[in-house]
């Protein structure tokens, strides 16, 4: 039986949606459908993911005229403007009308790229976000952000778009393998950091509910952190100024994956270490304690996350890498760092000593 649990909505005047959190909610036979006005759908899933649920997902969709289903190889690696073009091949030859529906099924790469192609498609049709990681379900798929990679930087060809509306079916959560459950949950914590401390102690607490995939635990952070974000969209929607905070540990961590490759490390785990990155900075400004550090490490070991930049990165390599990150405006890198707990601050004087002494002299808690 759905069980629909929390609705919110992000409130961007004529671009607002509802973003639905519940159990079961691809068996709705009447929640996906009312989203889609036109008979024509295009799904876009990936290999693992399409067998799994886009089977749910046709049937929650009612009767159309006219369904493309299209199953992208999955990675990270695929997420670039040849598969994007794939996806306009399949689109083109069947047909679809500027009232398509294009209805992105599975983690933040599917997200990203379907809603890319929506946006790019006859300049812009309606689109869909079906999240079936908990990273998708917790940042990618609110807010509108979409993009692929560019050999030279992640997310560098892009737009901002949003969806219709987000369905979260915290079911898809069941067959996802633990390190990527992990990954998302980095991001949850992010939010806890950025913006809610009581959050983050909550997070503390529960955290063994959240690894052993207990759902109602699941369902509160979900909502929580779909809240969050949701408000910090509605007040910057193109990241002009406090949308910004959502970056934390993410210069860093965008470096991580560009330099060792995508797909190597998973994002929400270069995230992680990232965010541990922007904590000994904040720490050794004095803004946070040594100990919250600690803390926050211990917490990063206990989800099985990695601590530790990878081996052949230096200060410099990240210094080359952060330099071409979509956050560098005119020349000046800026770095998301804590004021508190539940405090994001974004600054914009990191200098390049700061960070020697951060990676190659080992402030980072080993
Ligand atoms: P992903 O999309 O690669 O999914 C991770 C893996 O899980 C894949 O192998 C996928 O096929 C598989 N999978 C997905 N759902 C599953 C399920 N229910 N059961 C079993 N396997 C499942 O990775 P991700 O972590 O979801 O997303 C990372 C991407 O999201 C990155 O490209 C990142 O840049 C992007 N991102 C975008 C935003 C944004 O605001 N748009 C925010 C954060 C991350
Ligand atoms: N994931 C960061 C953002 O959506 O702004």
């Amino acid at each position: 039986m759905p069980l629909l649990m929390h609705t919110l909505h992000v409130e961007l005047g004529v671009r607002s949606y509802p973003v639905y959190i519940g159990r079961e909610l691809l068996a709705d036979t009447t929640l996906l459908a009312q989203h889609i006005t036109g008979s024509q759908v295009v799904i876009i899933s990936n290999e693992t993911v399409a067998p799994l649920y886009v089977d749910r997902v046709r049937a929650a969709l009612g009767a159309r005229q006219l369904i493309t289903e299209v199953v992208l190889p999955d990675g990270e690696h695929y997420k670039t403007l040849d598969t994007l073009a794939e996806i306009f091949d399949r689109v083109m030859a069947d047909k679809h009308n500027r009232s398509t529906t294009f209805v992105a099924v599975g983690g933040g790469v599917v997200g990203d790229i379907t809603g890319f192609a929506a946006a790019c498609y006859q300049r812009g049709v309606n689109f869909v976000q079906v999240p079936t990681t908990l990273l998708a379900q917790v940042d990618s798929s609110v807010g509108g952000k979409t993009a692929v990679n560019h050999a030279l930087g992640k997310n560098m060809i892009g737009a901002f778009y949003q969806p219709q509306a987000v369905f979260i079916d915290i079911d898809t959560l069941q067959t996802l393998p633990p390190r990527e459950l992990s990954a998302g949950l980095a991001e949850v914590v992010k939010y806890g950091l950025i913006s809610d401390a009581s959050f983050y102690r909550w997070l503390q607490e529960h955290m063994p509910r959240l690894l052993a995939g207990e759902e109602a635990a699941l369902a509160e952070a979900i909502e929580r952190s779909c809240s969050i974000k949701g408000q910090i969209v509605a007040a910057d929607e193109r990241e002009s100024g406090i949308r910004a905070i959502l970056n934390l540990g993410h210069t860093f961590g965008h470096a991580i994956e560009t330099g060792q490759g995508y797909g190597k490390w998973l994002h929400g785990e270069a995230v992680a270490t990232g965010m541990l990155l922007a904590l000994e900075l904040s720490s050794s400004r004095g803004w946070i304690a040594a100990s919250d550090v600690q803390d926050f490490r211990e917490l990063l070991l206990g989800m099985h996350l990695p601590v530790q930049p990878p081996q052949d990165m230096d200060a410099e390599a990240f210094v080359s890498l952060m330099s071409r990150d979509k956050k560098v405006i005119d020349g000046q890198l800026r770095v998301v760092l804590l004021k508190d707990i539940g405090q994001g601050c974004i600054v914009d004087d990191v200098t390049e000593r700061e960070l020697h002494n951060l990676i190659d002299n080992g402030l980072t808690v080993g």
